[in-house]
Parts: structure tokens; C-alpha cells; sequence
């Protein structure tokens, strides 16, 4: 993502959070609507503003890029956020994910194993290339690296027992959408199929793999 941001000096960093993804070398401005989020964010963070990607309230073009990491999909409405990170920036680069074409709940055997209900979550959202077209945007896909630090849902696909841990789960919004009935079922399974051998059984060709490729991608302007 640093990478696509190019030579930006300006960096409109909407649905913030707390910080994890922001350039440390460049002018990053926040945008984050949730003010526990807001609270979270070092002292030495980039200033943040309360406001939603729908509505960014800043003039036409006055960032050199704006970039989206791993929060469109909690967006009221994700093209309008498109759209006006396209109005208040001259390039745009968002992470997300594809969830449109029909292969992709099969694609990761944790939805399609022991939380089907994830579909549910996705459903009805703008498909990848509709969301593309909103920005004109190339679509690159990311791999996940089987040792990836980062903690997002996916990241774990080669390390089935850290959805096991109970602090790994609080980290991502999925498992309380789910809500605790499907994710108490999901652990449970889970470790069943881990001490009976099944899942190395359901999943061998995923134990030499260096990378997967899960539906992670990159949309550059
Ligand atoms: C999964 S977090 C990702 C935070 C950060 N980008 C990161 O990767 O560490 C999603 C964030 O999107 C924010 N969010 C939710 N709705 C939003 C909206 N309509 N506009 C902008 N941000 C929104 C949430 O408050 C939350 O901080």
C-alpha cells in the first residue's frame, strides 16, 4: 500500500482506526468516525477528524492520495465513500477484499468449513469491479504470507490454532457479527477436526504453501 502511494506527500487516511497502517513518512491526516478508536490512537498519530467516508469534509483534490485500509466493508455505503475519496484526492489506494464471485466462500477453509455464516455478512455489498469502476482503479491482488503479522481475519490460514486463542478472535469484527452461537460452534469443530487430524486431512495442500490467495486486493488509481 505504501508502495501504490507513490510520491504522495499529502495522505488522507480514511476509516482510520488506530493507526496500524499510516506512512510514518508522509503528511497523514485521519479521517475515523468512532471516537473509541479515535482514544486509541498514539500522541504521536497523525491528527484524526470525526467524519464518514460518505462525507469527507474537505475541499476537491486537497490530498495528493487517500488510502482505505480494511474498512469499506464496514462503510454505510461503500461507492459513496469511493466517490469522495476520489473527489478529495488525487490518487486513490484501497485494501479490501472480493467477495462477489461464487468460488469465494469456498476459497478459505475457515468460512467454508466452520463459519458459513460470513456469507451472510457479504452479501448485497458492490462487487470488486463495481467498486473499481467507482474510482477507475487497476485491481491487484495481494497474497497472504503464511507467517503474516498482521491479525486480520485471513491471516491465520496456515496456522488453524490461532483461532483457537480467544485474544486472536477479539481482534477481528467478524466473530461478533457472527454472533457467539456460530463462533462457539466454529472453535469447536475447529479443534475437534485439529486433535482428529481432519483438518490436516481437509487442507494438505495448503502445508507447503509459502502464500495464499484469498480474495485480498488492491485497488490503485
Ligand atoms: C477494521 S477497522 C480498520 C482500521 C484501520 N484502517 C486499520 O486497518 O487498522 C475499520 C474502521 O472503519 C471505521 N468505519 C466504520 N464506518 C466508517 C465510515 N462510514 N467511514 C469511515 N470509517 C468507518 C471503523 O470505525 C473502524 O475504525
Amino acid at each position: 500500500m505504501w508502495a501504490a502511494l507513490g510520491d504522495a506527500r499529502t495522505v488522507l487516511n480514511v476509516g482510520a482506526g488506530t493507526g496500524s497502517y499510516e506512512p510514518p513518512d508522509r503528511d497523514v491526516t485521519a479521517v475515523e468516525p468512532s471516537a473509541l478508536m479515535r482514544a486509541q490512537r498514539s500522541e504521536d498519530a497523525a491528527p484524526s477528524v470525526a467524519a464518514v467516508a460518505e462525507s469527507l469534509p474537505f475541499e476537491d483534490q486537497s490530498f495528493d492520495a487517500a488510502m482505505a485500509f480494511s474498512t469499506i466493508h464496514h462503510w454505510r455505503d461503500p461507492i459513496a465513500g469511493l466517490r469522495e475519496m476520489r473527489r478529495v484526492a488525487r490518487r486513490v489506494v484501497v485494501f479490501t477484499h472480493d467477495s462477489s464471485d461464487a468460488a469465494w466462500r469456498r476459497r478459505f477453509w475457515l468460512t467454508r468449513d466452520y463459519l458459513p455464516e460470513v456469507a451472510d455478512l457479504v452479501a448485497g455489498r458492490p462487487s470488486i469491479s463495481d467498486q473499481a469502476r467507482t474510482i477507475r482503479a487497476r485491481v491487484e491482488p495481494v497474497l497472504i504470507p503464511w507467517d503474516c503479522v498482521d491479525g486480520f481475519f485471513e491471516a491465520y490460514w496456515r496456522r488453524p490454532e490461532a483461532y483457537l486463542d480467544d485474544r486472536v478472535r477479539r481482534g477481528v469484527s467478524v466473530w461478533a457479527r457472527v454472533g457467539s452461537d456460530a463462533e462457539q460452534r466454529a472453535v469447536r469443530n475447529l479443534r475437534d477436526d485439529l486433535s482428529s487430524g481432519r483438518w490436516v486431512h481437509r487442507n494438505r495442500d495448503l502445508i507447503a504453501l509459502d502464500a495464499a490467495e484469498l480474495g485480498l486486493r488492491l485497488l490503485v488509481t
